[in-house]
């Protein structure tokens, strides 16, 4: 924890001063609050800025118009957030708010404005988070450590390397439940561990994690995926209960110790292995996370014993779709993770002797997905614990891949709709699409070049022909 640097670069430093002297002018307190005050005990320079005050919202407003080149926005004012732009940075300024005394079941908590800013920092989630420094320190080299605000020792906990809750860490799940993964997140990217009275509080409440919207439990879970070794994060997210609280369906993975006698890791080691080794962009670790998510409900066990998973990634991508529709994914992101999945055997599947056609049409299926599917198919192979399991296969593909001509082209038909109803003088009909598809797999089976027009005419003519019409 450092003492002395003051961690705001100029530009955020003339920020906190420009708004310092417009609220102490209006006789106003204004704090550095939460997130940025813990980045900079922990040395990290803070990017966003959130204050606090005990002007109202509206005499918020009032302050900011008269500064000039100030912009402001008030999409949050009924949360008494206000915020504002200036030198093209955000900041955000809340009222104090009150000990929350809403009803755990109540789903929109009416907002009570708090009086101090102790108040204000009692009602936030963990020691480290409740800390505060006056606007008018931190322009002061160093000296803002002097001015900490820290009525919960968060400055300590840090040093300690513990996330604690605040007070009654029961009560702080129950104002919010989402905490439970933040407190996850944090002890995950700081690399701290979580205080024991707070993570049995997390095992006790995981269960209220239901009671909240799924879009904020996807948002925090995304932050945990991308991190660039996610393991100890989910590990935590299952331990704690909240796996199977949040995402039910996604508690299957944690059901099947036996995986073969050639997998030596359960299915749960062996899917953080491959979210592990894939690169930290979301598609692509849903899609690590979710690949065999269809193999407890295809397990099935032949003549000699042994154990297969047939179709499991038919299954897998329907069930990985469920579990993305659950938490309210956008199709785009569904769709690709789903793509991936179904496809992820076929890639292991891969032999020399596949035709250039399979090839490019498998590149194509995939389209923009490829490089997520071959980084898939890599973290797979080598997150299997057997060695003789190797990624030789998918490295071959892509070498093929990168081998072949007009792969990475959208491979179209080189004559269209308008094209067609010429040369042959008809109406419009569902026969242009069965031609213009025939054409099409004569590009991606290499048999025709994509602007020869003059060959497509001719292989049309005979197509046509045979078709008897
Ligand atoms: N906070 C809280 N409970 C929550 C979310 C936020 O008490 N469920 C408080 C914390 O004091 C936190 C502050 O609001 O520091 C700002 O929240 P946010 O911007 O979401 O997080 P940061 O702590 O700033 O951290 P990061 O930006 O890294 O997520």
């Amino acid at each position: 924890v450092t003492q002395s640097s003051v961690l705001l670069d100029h530009k955020l430093t003339s920020l906190v001063q420009t708004l310092c002297a417009s609220f102490v002018h209006g006789g106003h307190e204004l704090y550095l609050v939460g997130g940025a005050v813990r980045d900079m005990l922990l040395g990290r320079s803070a990017e966003e800025l959130d204050f606090a005050t005990d002007a109202k919202p509206l005499q918020t407003v009032a302050l900011l118009e008269t500064i000039p080149g100030a912009s402001i926005y008030r999409v949050g004012e009924k949360f008494g957030t206000i915020g504002v732009v200036l030198d093209g940075v955000r900041s955000e300024i809340t009222t104090y708010r009150a000990h929350e005394t809403y009803e755990p079941s109540s789903r929109k908590p009416v907002v009570r404005y708090g009086s101090t800013i102790h108040e204000d920092l009692s009602r936030r989630d963990f020691t480290m988070n409740a800390v505060a420094v006056p606007a008018d320190a931190l322009g002061d080299t160093g000296g803002w450590v002097t001015s900490l605000i820290d009525p919960f020792a968060g400055r300590s906990d840090l040093a300690l390397r513990i996330v604690r809750a605040v007070g009654d860490p029961v009560a702080r799940f129950r104002e919010d439940p989402l905490r439970m993964l933040r407190a996850i997140r944090f002890a995950v990217t700081l690399d701290l561990q979580i205080e024991s009275a707070t993570w049995s509080a997390m095992r006790n409440s995981a269960a209220a994690i239901a009671t909240i919207s799924s879009e904020r439990v996807a948002e925090e879970l995304a932050k945990l995926l991308v991190i660039e070794d996610p393991r100890r994060g989910l590990t935590l997210f299952a331990e704690s209960g909240l796996l199977a609280a949040a995402t039910p369906r996604l508690a299957e993975l944690l059901t099947m110790p036996d995986h073969g006698p050639n997998h030596p890791l359960s299915l749960w080691d062996h899917t953080l292995n491959v979210v592990r080794l894939t690169s930290p962009d979301l598609v692509t670790r849903w899609a690590a996370f979710l690949h065999d998510i269809g193999k407890p409900s295809t397990r099935t066990f032949d003549e000699h014993g042994r154990i297969h998973f047939p179709h499991h990634e038919v299954v897998g991508a329907d069930e990985g779709r469920r579990v993305l529709q659950d938490l309210r994914r956008s199709n785009a992101l569904v769709d690709s993770v789903v793509q991936l999945v179904a496809t992820h055997m076929q890639l292991h599947a891969y032999s020399p002797e596949w035709s250039d056609g399979a090839v490019r049409r498998l590149v194509h299926k995939l389209s923009d997905d490829f490089p997520r599917a071959i980084d898939l198919g890599l973290a797979d192979a080598r997150g299997h614990g057997n060695t003789s399991w190797g990624a030789s296969k998918i490295e071959a593909l892509l070498d093929r891949a990168a081998g072949l001509s007009h792969v990475s082209e959208k491979l179209e038909s080189p004559l269209d709709g308008e094209a067609l109803m010429e040369r042959y003088q008809r109406p419009p009909g569902p026969w242009i699409k069965a031609v213009k598809g025939f054409l099409r797999n004569q590009v991606i089976d290499g048999r025709l070049a994509p602007d020869d027009k003059a060959t497509a005419g001719q292989m049309a003519d005979e197509f046509v022909d045979s078709m008897g019409a």
